[in-house]
Order: structure tokens, then sequence, then C-alpha cells
């Protein structure tokens, strides 16, 4: 079914956890207008007001008073939220004193060992469940500039490294296998820190204070693939998407929609907080299949799943690989979207580091298990009004993880 309309989606949920976190860590009154109102970001909250911040609502907009964070008297829940475990570790590494965290059932399975090293090289201890997972204490306290090569394109783990930095002694560098999205990099620019950047390296010398500010979070373009996908695999479908963030390191989705066929202009781009923002129009098309790998892949990382929704309704083949992190994240989305394609009576191969998909399936209909991922609630979602097709999804209440008001807004469009 095809769709004609015009809509904003919920603000950025990156970009709403960095608004929290940087303005915890700043002194005075940071404003932040626009936040997305998520399960994840209220996580991202609720830990910095138990390390000390002080963050409330008026009318929309969040004041966040922040400046001398501390050892926390409770455990850090950090709920479904890898970026909020990942981002805090990095803010608890420099607090004097122990933080303990813990996250949910699909959290605490998650690798964390990925942040403790780093970390544990600039001075913090940890004491972790089979020593790389959640739940987690850290003894933060004196900090040391490091130089780290990460071994995976990971902008949690960067920006663990790099809040870490801004507290520590002399200088700490960080240097990427490709560029992941660098919202950190920005927000801290904004917030008045100073970063060297170069190639797929990020430095800073510590410590630094930040100064507060006033933040307005743009859409999040996660959430704009959804609609996009739907419009640009339904042919005679327009979809208009307003004050959408255009950052180049997360519209990674937009190039490869558009080399499948479809057309997809940006409009009205302009600069807000560090942030390029603007209008996503899209017009669909009988979509080709196509090959996405390589450097690609941390822009689009979590896109993949509405992607293959769109290799779906595409003719011939598509191709996801290197994409062997799509196992780790709220559930190993791979697995999750081949069964879900199986459980609608129709074959995607699964391969170590992405998957096959021969376009367009025969679909029927059927029940898709989530494992309460958002992002495949989402997915499947789309696959059934786009393909017309009944797809019962166990879990739809997970999409508040991102994008609350989901199922209601795309009906808006049909
Ligand atoms: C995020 C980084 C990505 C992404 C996640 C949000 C962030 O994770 O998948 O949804 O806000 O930094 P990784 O850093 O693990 O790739």
């Amino acid at each position: 079914m095809n769709i004609r309309g015009e809509l904003r989606v919920p603000g950025d949920k990156s970009i709403s956890h960095r608004a929290f976190m940087l303005g915890s860590l700043a002194r005075g009154s940071t404003t932040v207008s626009g936040a997305l109102g998520s399960k994840d970001v209220a996580s991202t909250r609720r830990v910095l007001e138990a390390l000390g911040a002080r963050i409330e609502e008026k009318g929309g907009t969040w004041l966040v008073t922040g400046g001398d964070l501390r050892e926390p008297s409770t455990v850090l829940d950090a709920g479904n939220s890898g970026t909020t475990a990942r981002l805090v570790s990095g803010i608890c590494a420099a607090i004097e004193g122990v933080s303990v965290m813990t996250g949910d059932s699909s959290l605490v399975t998650r690798p964390m060992g990925r942040v403790m090293r780093p970390l544990g090289k600039m001075g913090a201890q940890f004491l972790a469940r089979q020593d790389r997972h959640l739940p987690m204490a850290v003894r933060g306290g004196r900090l040391t500039g490091i130089s780290y090569g990460m071994d995976v394109a990971s902008a949690q783990v960067k920006s663990a490294i790099i809040l870490a930095g801004l507290k520590a002694e002399g200088s700490t560098e960080v240097t990427e296998p490709f560029p992941s999205r660098d919202h950190s990099e920005r927000m801290l620019s904004y917030f008045g820190a100073t970063l060297a950047r170069g190639g797929n390296s990020v430095g800073l010398e510590g410590p630094q204070e930040l100064e507060a500010r006033e933040v307005s979070v743009p859409g999040d373009p996660s959430s704009a693939a959804f609609p996009a996908v739907w419009a640009a695999a339904t042919p005679g479908s327009e979809a208009l998407i307003r004050e959408v963030c255009l950052n180049p390191t997360r519209i990674g989705f937009i190039p490869v929609l558009k080399r499948m066929g479809a057309v997809i202009t940006l409009e009205n781009v302009r600069e807000v907080c560090g942030e390029p923002v603007g209008d996503i129009l899209v017009r669909g098309a009988v979509l080709q299949g196509t090959i996405i790998e390589g450097e690609e892949i941390p822009k689009l990382i979590d896109e993949i799943p509405i992607l293959a929704v769109a290799a779906c309704l595409a003719e011939g083949r598509t191709v996801v690989r290197d994409a062997s992190e799509l196992r780790v994240k709220e559930t190993d989305r791979i697995k999750a979207l081949v069964e879900g394609l199986a459980s609608l009576g129709a074959g995607a191969e699964e391969t170590p580091d992405g998957l096959v998909i021969e376009g367009p399936l025969k679909l029927e209909r059927g029940s898709v298990r989530t494992y309460s991922d958002h992002r495949i609630a989402m997915s499947f979602h789309i696959l059934s009004r786009a393909a017309g097709i009944d797809v019962a999804i166990d879990d739809p209440g997970c999409v508040d993880i991102s994008f609350p008001g989901f199922f209601e807004l795309m009906e808006t469009l049909a």
C-alpha cells in the first residue's frame, strides 16, 4: 500500500542522551528542547539524577543543572539502553568512589568489555559479571589520558573514552577503523570543549570544563527511516519528513535507497546546535536489490532492519555484509530478521555478518517474534503495511524505547 503525507518524527535519541549528559557535566543551567520522550532517554535522565544532576521539565523544555556529579547511593539502572550504559561508564570512570550499574534482561547480555578495557587503561577499576557484562561496578577517580585504537567502529565506545578524557590529566586520542556517528564531538564543541579531529581520530587535552548551553534536538533520522522506506518501496508514494537530523554519519540509508531506485531530496538544510537539520522528501519506485557493506555500515547500522524490509519489497538480490555488530544490539538482529521472515513464509539467508534477501519475497500472514527489540517491531510493521499482509507483532509496546506514538503516526500516512 502506498502513502502520501507530511510528518515530523520524535527527537533524535543519540542527541537527546548526550544533551542530558553534557548538561549534567557542565556548570550552570542547560535547556533541552525537542528531546525524545522515550524509555531509553528516561533511563539516562534517571541515572544522571542518581549521580547528582537536577533535571526538571517545564512545558516540554528540560532544564538540566549540572556540575558536581558524585558517587551514587543507589544502583544505576540503564534499562534497555546501551548508549546510557556505555557513555555513563565513561562519566563514572572520572567520579571519585564506586558506581554500580545494571540494566534489563537484554542489556545485561550486551558486551561491556569494549568500554572496560580503555577506561581501565585510563585508571578506572571494574568488577563485572563474567568480566564483561552488567551488573558492573566501577571505582572511578583520577584518570590519565590514553591513545587508543578501537577494533570496532562504535560511537558508544568512542564517546565513553572522550567523556572520561574530558576529566583525565593529559591527552586522550581515540581512533576508529571507520567513522561512527559524531554527535559527542559536535556537542562537546558546542558546549565549549576543544577537540582535535582528523581522519578517523579525535583527540582532546584534559581536564576541560563545559559551559551550559541551549540545545534544540532535531528529529531522529533512525525514526525517519521507517516512513522513508515505506514511501521509497511503494510506487506512487510521497512522504515529506520535516526537521530531521541530517548528520552524514547517520543518514547512510538515504544513498542506499537512492541506489535502489527511490527519488529522495533533502530540503531546507541548515545548522542547528552544531548539527545539520532539514527535510527529507521521498518518492517511491520499484526498488532494485543492492549490496550494503564496509565503511557504509556504521552510518546505517540501526537502519539495517528497515533496509532489509526495502530489500524484501525490491527486485533482485540484496546482500548485507560486515555487519556482525547487529548480533550484539538490543537482540541479535540478523537472527530476528531471518526468523521473522521465515514466520511469514519467506526465506532469507543468514550469514555470520549479515544476510541475503532475494526479492521480491512472497509473504504470507503470520506472527513475528520481536525479542522486545523496538527496531525489529517497527520494521515488521512497515513490511506488513507496505506489502498489505497481516503481521501480528508479539510485543508492540517495545516501540516506546525509541519511537513513542509510532503506530498512530504511521496511520496518518496511510
Ligand atoms: C549509538 C551508537 C550505536 C547505535 C546506537 C546508538 C549512540 O551503537 O547502534 O543505537 O548513540 O552512540 P554502537 O556504538 O554500539 O555502534
